[in-house]
């Protein structure tokens, strides 16, 4: 258990509150609007967080996306980076990085980790074909049915109840894959994926012990599998801290023995790593080979994939560093003094607390507004103007709309509060709690919202909205009433 000692720190008072092994050298002054700025504000913003300018924004809870703070060494590393569009150095320390982390002989550059959900959809999928996963994720999806492919999950039925105490809710349904695979037929399915600290589901994980009955399926059916480990810090800290067997081994055996279950891993270099960029890892030559002639095609070159030779740089040193169990800690345990927060103010939150963020359950905020007026987008809206709080959508919203133009409503309405790694202290998710608390005791108020600008896909990016109503005036009436000071 030597790398849970920084963690085992207890509190003589009995308290369980996260402790922080680093300190800030490096700050950044954020600013808190007066509440009817911040109702103006996101109606500029066409009521969609992602709209919003970080200059009016007072806590960003939208990602951890390539905003988790970097350590030290990582702003070192960025010193040594060697600049060169062929062969730099910086790359072959990328690559000696990543096939010592994975234990995978090959190595694909790509600026992002949709970058290479687009590389592999190229290769691997085929008109007509189907993906299975675990469950989806939004650019993922968008990539393989942009080839003309289609989406199966597989996550067993605990998955979609915001209420549970399944501490593995990523897990696959390996029924319900078999089941699948024998009426999509193994000729058509091009590939499984696995992905990791499962975002759209409220960042659960999948436990080690399903991911070898997965990849054991895999092999006996000739099955491609594919591991998207963009979240695997926060689902090694789960392995580790909720899956006996992996109690006595180490990060680095965890990771390894993963990796040996999967035959191509990729990643979200802005999330593994802690920096901005991505790749691929594979095991045979015949995928390096596949893939290989799209990276200069579409990222830049073999030697830094689109990506900036600092960047790569501080994603080596992130990548080694998510063998640090205090590294990989401190997501999950600031989501979880967020969670209890909330739980203790009656704010409906999946659980079990996941990694990646707290995920608050619109569906239960306000069950009052309808699926078409995207209760998620609404709620994300109210808790901005709540708290100048910035969160994500994660509900009807981020689906597409099926071919005849019909709403497809997602099984659930999600606003996520991403708590990026070391960013953020206990008293800013204390504030988080508070207005959110004030606003579940006011939920009423909170009506829905309609499109006036709706791209055709991925229209949560982009996409604007007003309020239905005058629901937004009242709620900044009703906030100060009770907070006089309008912050
Ligand atoms: C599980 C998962 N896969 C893929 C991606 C896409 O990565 P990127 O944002 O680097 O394109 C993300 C991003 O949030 C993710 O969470």
């Amino acid at each position: 258990m030597s790398d849970l000692q920084n963690n085992n720190v207890v509190f003589f008072s009995g308290e369980t509150t996260p402790l922080e092994m680093h300190k800030a050298r490096m700050v950044q002054r954020i600013y808190l609007r007066d509440v009817e700025k911040r109702r103006e504000i996101i109606n500029a913003a066409g009521n969609n967080t992602f709209l919003l300018p970080n200059r009016d924004v007072f806590l960003d809870m939208l990602t951890d996306s390539g905003v988790n703070a970097m350590s030290e060494a990582q702003y070192a590393a960025m010193m040594l980076a060697d600049d060169s569009y062929a062969g730099s150095e910086t790359y072959y320390r990328l690559e000696k990085t990543v096939q010592d982390f994975f234990g995978f002989k090959y190595f694909l550059p790509a600026h992002q980790g949709r970058a290479c959900e687009n590389i592999l959809a190229i290769a691997y999928v085929k008109p007509g074909q189907t993906v299975i996963t675990n469950y989806h994720f939004t650019t993922t999806k968008g990539h393989i049915t942009r080839v003309g492919g289609q989406v199966l999950e597989a996550v067993g039925e605990e998955a979609l109840k915001t209420v549970s105490d399944n501490p593995f809710k990523g897990n696959f349904d390996l029924a319900l894959l078999d089941q699948q695979v024998t009426e999509t037929g193994v000729d058509n399915v091009s590939f499984v994926r696995i992905e990791a600290g499962t975002n759209l589901i409220g960042g659960q994980p999948i436990s080690l012990a399903n991911m070898r009955e997965v990849s054991a399926y895999c092999r006996k059916k000739g099955l491609k599998l594919v591991y998207d480990a963009s979240l695997l810090a926060d689902n090694l800290y789960f392995i580790k801290t909720r899956e006996k067997e992996a109690f006595d081994k180490s990060l680095k055996e965890l990771v390894l023995e993963i990796a040996s279950l999967m035959d191509i891993i990729y990643f979200s270099g802005r999330k593994l790593g802690c920096a901005r960029g991505g790749g691929i890892s594979m095991t045979h030559e015949e995928d390096y080979l596949r893939m290989r002639d799209l990276v200069p095609m579409f990222e830049g070159f073999l030697t830094y994939g689109g990506m900036s030779v600092r960047e790569m740089e501080a994603m080596a040193v992130g990548i080694r560093e998510t063998l640090d169990f205090h590294v990989i800690s401190q997501t999950p345990i600031f989501v979880e003094a967020l969670g209890q927060e909330l739980i203790k103010k009656n704010v409906p939150v999946v659980t079990p607390l996941g990694g990646l963020g707290c995920h608050v359950d619109a569906g239960r905020f306000a069950p009052h507004i309808p699926q078409d007026q995207y209760p998620s987008g609404a709620l994300a809206a109210a808790i901005y103007i709540t708290g100048g709080i910035r969160g994500m959508e994660r509900g009807t919203l981020s689906e597409q709309r099926a071919p005849d133009g019909s709403e497809r409503f997602s099984p659930m309405e999600l606003v996520r509060l991403a708590v990026p790694k070391r960013v953020f202290t206990l008293s800013q998710m204390k504030f988080v709690a508070d207005r959110l608390g004030w606003l579940y005791e006011n939920r009423d108020l909170v009506g829905g919202l309609v499109f006036v600008d709706e791209p055709k896909t991925l229209r949560f990016f982009l996409g604007r909205l007003k309020p239905v109503g005058d629901w937004q005036e009242r709620l900044v009436a009703a906030f100060k009433r009770d907070m006089p000071s309008g912050l």
